[in-house]
């Protein structure tokens, strides 16, 4: 099938989205996504990272990188990927699906997709598409899987692995990133078993368990894969019974100062995971408006705090 087939039908399919729940299909995470104050995103670094990561890990044989994304978002990733493509080779090629419009929405409307767009044109799909769902793929292969972010976001892990091993072919690889810092464990519901973090941020989440166990706030269980490689990894020689070798894992980190009252807007508006995941608006509202209590009662307004982020890209190459 050509990339322009698979760009059929895309306007259709965004109507039919209408199952489960998945916060980035709200506008107002797609639109603060790239400039969250809490991660900070660093998409410079991401831009020497791909091509590096790229490089040491495709064979140096493959005439063309056949590259899938799943959970493209607002392409932090996929842009820099697709930069690679371009000045690899001529053939090399790229399909990036998402079932979040507004998240694509974002990607499409960016100065550097958009100065790529003319040159990518004929090498590049991005679209909709469902992870959770079969048709969500594309029907051809690839020597390269990407997912950035988006395990933790699928009810069915083992549906998944099933899916992109049937698109993955023999020698391919996959690449999937996790963020795993201490500051996203507290985010995703992991209480506190860090010395440090009460120091660092002044009990600050102490505060916010007690919250969350007092209006009973449940943490979504998927939320544990988003920074927990090493049971990725497991998942995977089970379900592929050691087909799948892992190849490395690369660490990268960056700090960001953020002031608390930013959190506080962040668990507000759903764009954290601690209040992102089923979370409703009214209850969000709530404790913001106790967290903003919390801040003035300890005299810590326009306090900033630093967060040191982490994310770790595993890769993976298939081996039958
Ligand atoms: C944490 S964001 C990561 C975005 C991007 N990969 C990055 O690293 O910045 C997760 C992305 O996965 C997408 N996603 C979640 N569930 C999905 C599904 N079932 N099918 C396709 N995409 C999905 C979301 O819409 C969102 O854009």
């Amino acid at each position: 099938m050509s990339l322009d087939a698979l760009n059929g039908g895309m306007e259709r399919e965004f109507d039919a989205l209408s199952h489960g729940f998945n916060i980035y299909n709200r506008e107002i995470v797609a639109k603060n996504y790239d400039k969250n104050f809490i991660r900070a995103f660093r998409q410079i670094e991401f831009e020497k990272l791909i091509p590096q990561i790229l490089t040491i890990h495709c064979d140096n044989g493959w005439k063309q990188l056949k590259v899938f994304e799943g959970g493209v978002g607002t392409g932090l990733f996929t842009i820099p990927i697709i930069n690679y493509l371009l000045q690899r080779d001529s053939k090399s090629f790229l399909v990036g699906r998402d079932n979040s419009k507004a998240m694509l929405e974002e990607l499409f409307k960016k100065p550097e997709f958009q100065s790529i767009q003319d040159r990518a044109e004929g090498r590049v799909s991005l679209g909709y598409g469902d992870l959770e769902q079969e048709d969500g793929y594309p029907k051809i292969d690839f020597n390269i899987l990407f997912f950035a972010g988006v395990l933790h976001c699928l009810a069915n892990q083992h549906f998944f692995l099933k899916q992109i091993d049937r698109i993955l072919e023999k020698a391919g690889i996959l690449i999937m990133i996790f963020k795993t810092d201490v500051f996203t464990r507290l985010q995703c519901g992991e209480r506190s078993s860090y010395p440090s973090v009460d120091t660092h941020y002044g009990n600050f989440w102490r505060y916010y368990y007690h919250l969350r166990d007092y209006y009973n706030i449940p943490i979504n269980p998927r939320c544990r894969f988003i920074y927990d490689a090493s049971a990725v990894n497991k998942l995977i020689q089970r379900q592929f019974n050691a087909c799948y070798e892992l190849q490395k894992i690369y660490e990268f980190t960056w700090p960001s100062v953020v002031p608390l009252d930013k959190i506080i807007y962040s668990i507000e508006h759903g764009l954290t995971f601690a209040t992102g995941q089923g979370v409703s608006p009214g209850m969000r509202k709530k404790l913001a408006e106790e967290m903003r209590g919390w801040l003035s009662w300890n005299h810590r307004q326009n306090k900033e705090v630093e967060i040191d982020h982490k994310m770790e890209l595993v890769v993976w190459k298939k081996t039958v």
